[in-house]
């Protein structure tokens, strides 16, 4: 990462794990773990199920920790059974959502067009979005990955201006290495992270990709994140598994620290 023009930000994924109880707890623990640390030049980030969410905040409440959610609809109110707006999020004290989760594509039919309202709407609402893009096995073994990203980015960012950008952190994710155990090597992560730079300084400025937070995201654990973490273009990352356990989120913090 370079913090010299970007902020880090670690967030953890809790995915479809842990009851209220459970949530307030492991945030408690999250708290204690990093207990006496100066956490100020890093953003750190626990995305929650819904029903996590008060239970959540209120254990974070002054801490350095902020809250997050897995997903949000688009539409502000209305006729869509099971689904969360952007502004009851923000009025659960919820600060971030991810948007464009690779589990959200493959199982729940997530298209890039309806991330881009996705992330439309939560950005409207006052909420940082933290945008998952990643290729699939195959297209990395076809060699089009940095196709693949370039146009997730361009469609999942239609219509966001300049500074709306500054509300944006993009989450690079291979698909094959989330929750298999196999992380890109920091190589294969810096390149996709350096190619996403590149698309953003087409689609918007140069000094606008310098300043974009872009996370890596894919079996990242407290063993291999230094050298991740090290790299120029990765300002971070997006931790499924790892962030369950506060011992290893905490080492993690603790690498982008
Ligand atoms: P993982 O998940 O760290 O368990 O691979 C990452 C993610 O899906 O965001």
């Amino acid at each position: 990462m370079n913090k010299k023009y970007r902020r880090a930000v670690i967030a953890g994924n809790w995915k479809m794990n842990k009851l209220p109880a459970e949530a307030a707890q492991l945030v408690e623990a999250i708290k204690a773990e990093n207990a006496g640390a100066d956490n100020s030049n890093v953003t750190v980030v626990c995305c929650v199920p819904y029903v996590d969410i008060d239970a959540a905040v209120k254990a974070a409440k002054g801490s350095f920790i902020h809250i997050g959610a897995e997903n949000c609809h688009w539409e502000k109110s209305g006729a869509f059974t099971g689904e969360i707006s952007a502004d009851m999020l923000v009025a659960c004290g919820v600060e971030y959502v991810i948007i464009g989760h690779s589990e959200r594509r493959q199982y729940f039919g997530e298209t890039d067009l309806t991330v881009n309202k996705r992330v439309k709407a939560a950005l409207e609402a006052g909420l940082q979005v933290i945008l998952c893009v990643g290729e699939l096995l195959e297209q990395r073994e076809q060699g089009i990955t940095e196709e693949i990203i370039s146009m997730q980015v361009k469609i999942d960012l239609a219509d966001i201006t300049e500074e709306q950008m500054k509300n944006i952190i993009i989450a690079y994710e291979p698909v094959w290495a989330i929750g298999t155990g196999k992380t890109a090597t920091a190589e294969q992560a810096d390149e996709v992270c350096e190619a996403i730079r590149k698309t953003l300084g087409a689609l918007y400025t140069p000094a606008l990709a310098e300043a974009t937070t872009i996370q890596y995201g894919g079996s990242m654990n407290a063993k291999n994140c230094e050298e991740l973490l090290a790299k120029e273009h990765v300002d971070g990352g997006l931790i499924g598994g790892a962030s369950l356990k506060a011992p290893d989120f905490t080492a993690i913090i603790k690498a982008a620290r």
